[in-house]
């Protein structure tokens, strides 16, 4: 028994991956996506995923499903991610995500799923018509980065216990087969805007699948829109603190200093002290400005992109033959060390 590798010991590798589940939204841009950008340009080697096996837990219109593979993907490559640097492809294309699925799904334990806050929140009230892949669904997040044995996974805060499965696992595996084959995964969250917020509700975070549009900002809304919903965003009559401090108890208006403090790679002490005293009948059109300065031309970019879906598919399926090449050695070595026989064919 060699005990568990911690993750130094394995080449750093950063993965991470986005549902094609709806639209990218302003959560996942400053949550997930610009940082997936800032990591590809700090030379260490970055896999995403748009994990569509992962969005179909829930119902996915197929139509939709595939269209929203592909705006994601030019979404990806119109923030910044480069797919001749970055490994940038959709999760079904790569077998071996769904084989190391089914292995966790041997090592995981139902009390530990039980535990999982996502599957509780997104299977409602109605537990038993949820289906079996939403609540394995941890188990295949692990293997997405585990078949890649990436040592880093930047992700929002949402994703924390997701993450902290994902080393359960690895421990667990490697203990069981004697033997230091997985990494434990570091995960990344970091930044002011490791969780957005709701415009509506400033204790929900921000989300595609929320059923009001005006909780969220869509990475493919005009600049009009995004004005709009700025100006509405729900907020109070105070002006602005001083410090930080002063936004404790303030859950709305401490998510649009953090916005504005993530587009504009600030801290969000420095946005206090620049608006200290000002009202929202002031911050909030700067605000608008920033954020449709930052966002339009992405989506100008990103339909310019889907004007070329062929282009899309086949950097997709490049980056689907890369990824391939890094998961299968990986995939063998753990089918034998789980005494699986493979015959050379
Ligand atoms: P998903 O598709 O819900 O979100 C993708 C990424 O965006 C982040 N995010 C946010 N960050 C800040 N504020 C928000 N309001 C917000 N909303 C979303 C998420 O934290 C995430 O980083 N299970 C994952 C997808 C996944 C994955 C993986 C991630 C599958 N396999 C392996 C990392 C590694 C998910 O549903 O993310």
């Amino acid at each position: 028994m060699t005990g568990a590798a911690p993750a130094s010991q394995h080449q750093p590798r950063i993965f991470s991956g986005i549902q094609p589940s709806g639209g990218l939204t302003l959560g996942n841009y400053l949550g997930a996506l610009k940082r997936f950008v800032e990591k590809q340009d700090e030379g260490i080697e970055t896999i995403y995923c748009l994990v569509d096996m992962h969005a179909i837990t829930v119902w996915q219109d197929p139509l939709r499903l595939r269209h929203a593979t592909r705006e994601m993907a030019a979404g990806f490559i119109a923030a910044g991610i480069n797919p001749e640097r970055s490994i940038l492809f959709n999760q079904s294309q790569v077998s071996a995500h769904a084989e190391l699925a089914w292995i966790f799904n041997c090592v995981a334990r139902m009390g530990w799923m039980n535990r999982m806050t996502q599957f509780k929140d997104k299977a409602g009230k109605d537990k038993e018509a949820a289906s079996l892949g939403l609540y394995a669904y941890p188990a295949l997040m692990a293997a997405d980065i585990l078949v890649y044995h990436a040592t880093h996974v930047p992700v929002g805060e949402d994703q924390r216990q997701h993450l902290e499965l994902t080393r359960d696992i690895a421990t667990k595996f490697n203990h069981d087969y004697e033997t230091d084959f997985f990494p434990i995964t570091e995960p990344v969250i970091e930044g002011a805007a490791a969780r957005v917020m709701s415009l509506r509700d400033g204790t929900k975070k921000m989300s595609k699948s929320d059923p009001s549009d005006q909780s969220r900002i869509n990475m493919t809304d005009s600049a009009d829109t995004i004005a709009q919903k700025i100006r509405k965003a729900k907020t109070d009559a105070e002006p602005l603190p001083e410090l930080l401090d002063g936004l404790k108890d303030r859950a709305e208006a401490r998510n649009l200093v953090n916005i504005y403090a993530a587009l504009d790679n600030r801290s969000p002490q420095e946005v206090l002290t620049e608006f200290a005293g000002q009202g929202f009948g002031a911050f909030k059109p700067k605000l608008a400005d920033l954020a449709v300065a930052s966002l339009s031309p992405i989506s100008k970019r990103m339909q310019e992109l889907m004007q070329d879906v062929a282009e899309i598919d086949r950097i997709l399926g490049r980056g689907a033959e890369r990824a391939d090449e890094i998961a299968t050695p990986i995939m063998e070595r753990c089918f034998d060390i789980v005494g699986m026989v493979r015959a050379r064919r």
